[in-house]
């Protein structure tokens, strides 16, 4: 195992409330939790009034993200790696603005024939999801790759202990999940359970749960470490398990 966390004692039958995690952050853990990984600014977000979202025009739509912090290479995951990667990426968001088109560009009269076995409009739905999930899950897996070790705090640690039964249950389960799976394995938060678990797709598309916040998301497909591991997929897992933000982990759980 590549955590050592003695001192956590596992909890059984866990579950995860946003008011217990501000309770925590009032209590007395806090001071260290706030201060290492910013939450009070984060509490006091949950406690704000949600924004109302701003609709995006199809151009935005377009538009892939940067991570610059990555783009050059990492410890474990090179540049021609990554690159190769990020570019697959940017293919998923212009397919998607260019499907989003299509969709618009059908008229009410074209529509009145759609049906589930064969039709246009049909398949640009089923590549819908494909094409956005592609970016919205790849967006989850840059997004939380650093060059820098960032190492989890205290609060983090202590609550996948008691989701998961240790860390080394947690990180037992992340690397089976990234085994198992043919696309992706994703630590996500069911907020309907209040439940913390991991999931597997074999596809963008394939076995999403509905209403499931994406944690931590981890790319197994071989096009994300086939340039620098070939089928090494355990290898790969080795490399990307020390190059995880797990700061920005623990801020996209509170914020949920
Ligand atoms: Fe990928």
């Amino acid at each position: 195992m590549l955590i050592q966390n003695d001192e956590i004692t596992p909890v059984k039958a866990p579950t995860l409330h946003r008011r217990d995690f501000l309770k925590l952050a009032g209590a007395g853990l806090s001071g260290l939790l706030l201060a290492s990984s910013g939450l009070s600014s984060i509490a006091a977000a949950l406690e704000a009034p949600k924004q109302d979202a701003s609709l995006k025009t199809l151009p935005e739509l377009g538009v892939p993200k940067r991570f610059p912090l990555i783009e050059n290479g990492i410890d474990g995951l090179s540049a021609k790696q990554i690159q190769a990667h990020l570019k697959l990426y940017e293919g998923y968001v212009k397919k998607y603005q260019s499907i989003r088109q299509e969709l618009l560009a059908f008229s009410p009269e074209q529509l009145t024939n759609v049906n589930a076995t064969y039709h246009p409009f049909r398949e640009l739905l089923v590549e819908e999801s494909f094409a956005l999930n592609g970016i919205l899950l790849h967006e989850e897996y840059f997004g939380v790759l650093t060059p820098e070790a960032k190492p989890m705090s205290v609060y983090l640690k202590s609550l996948l202990a008691k989701h998961f039964g240790s860390i080394e249950g947690f990180q037992a389960q992340l690397v089976a999940s990234a085994k198992a799976m043919r696309g992706w394995a994703i630590l996500g938060y069911c907020p309907r359970y209040k439940n913390l678990s991991f999931y597997g797709l074999d596809a963008h598309h394939t076995f999403s749960p509905m209403g499931v916040h994406p944690v931590l998301v981890v790319d197994v497909y071989e096009h994300a470490y086939l340039i620098d591991y070939g089928t090494d997929r355990s290898a790969y897992l080795n490399a990307l398990w020390k190059q995880i933000d797990w700061t920005l982990v623990e801020a996209r759980l509170s914020s949920i």
